[in-house]
């Protein structure tokens, strides 16, 4: 009778699931459930501070050992979101997945559970519990273990604007480097402008200094133009 009302309720759950995604009624049978020899562990591996932002899909892995000497069929995972202060108020009644995974005496299992929050809760702490509800495998039977039932933080979701600051960003780093390039570009043609006009200068006075003016067309002119000329051949050869 047990097993039968929970194999009704799960597949008019998966019917509703997709349409309406209320499992309040599953939620409604927990408290006929009886606790079988399950130790379960649960961890958010994408919010391990328990920091859950509005309107997020969140991951929780469950983990469970059979104790018992028998057989277990995980038959589905169900959690709700209650007011910290009174948990006999839900504010939302997460989606429940269906696994109808046999676990065997001793042996331990993990399984994934995904459920959204909706984007209007407000960003304050909660009450979040998760519970696992298996039977004993060929018997009819209803367990069902609290696998968490603590605290969580809703907190605002990371806006968009983190993107179009990042966007921002790229761009006014850009148009910095442009107007740098350009300023230094412009500064290296003056300077470089500067430099070759000095040389000029320097090239003119040293000509205008140049010593041989003053012996030019003077035996000692001809003379040195003659060594110079014997040096070059010297060399050359
Ligand atoms: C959630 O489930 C509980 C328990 O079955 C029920 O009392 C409550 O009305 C449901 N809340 C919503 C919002 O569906
Ligand atoms: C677990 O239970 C469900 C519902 O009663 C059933 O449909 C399914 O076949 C069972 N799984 C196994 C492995 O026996
Ligand atoms: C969760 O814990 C609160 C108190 O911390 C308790 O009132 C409530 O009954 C618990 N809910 C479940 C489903 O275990």
């Amino acid at each position: 009778m047990a097993r039968r009302s929970l194999a009704l309720l799960l597949v008019a759950g998966l019917a509703l699931a997709g349409v309406m995604g209320q499992p309040s009624e599953l939620l409604n049978q927990l408290s006929a459930a009886t606790p079988g020899s399950l130790t379960t562990a649960i961890y958010f591996p994408e919010h391990p501070t328990k920091q859950f932002p509005a309107g997020d899909v969140i991951t929780a892995v469950i983990s469970a050992h059979n104790d018992a000497s028998k057989a277990y069929n995980l038959t589905a995972i169900v959690a709700s979101l209650n007011s910290p202060m009174d948990f006999s108020m839900y504010i939302q009644n997460f989606t429940h997945q269906v696994y109808f995974k046999e676990l065997p005496a001793g042996q331990e299992v993990s399984l994934e559970y995904k459920f959204r929050l909706a984007p209007q809760v407000p960003t304050r702490d909660f009450s979040v519990a998760v519970h696992l509800v298996y039977e004993e495998m060929g018997t009819p039977s209803f367990y069902s273990n609290t696998v968490f039932n603590g605290t969580v933080e809703v907190v605002e979701k990371p806006r968009l604007i983190d993107t179009e600051g990042l966007f921002m960003g790229a761009m006014i780093i850009g148009t910095t480097g442009l107007i740098a390039y350009w300023a230094f570009s412009n500064a290296g043609d003056k300077f470089g402008m500067k430099k070759a006009a000095g040389k000029k200068k320097v090239r003119a006075e040293a000509v205008a200094f140049d010593e041989d003016e003053w012996v030019k067309g003077t035996p000692y002119d001809v003379d040195k133009r003659r060594r110079a000329a014997a040096a070059g051949k010297g060399a050359k050869q």
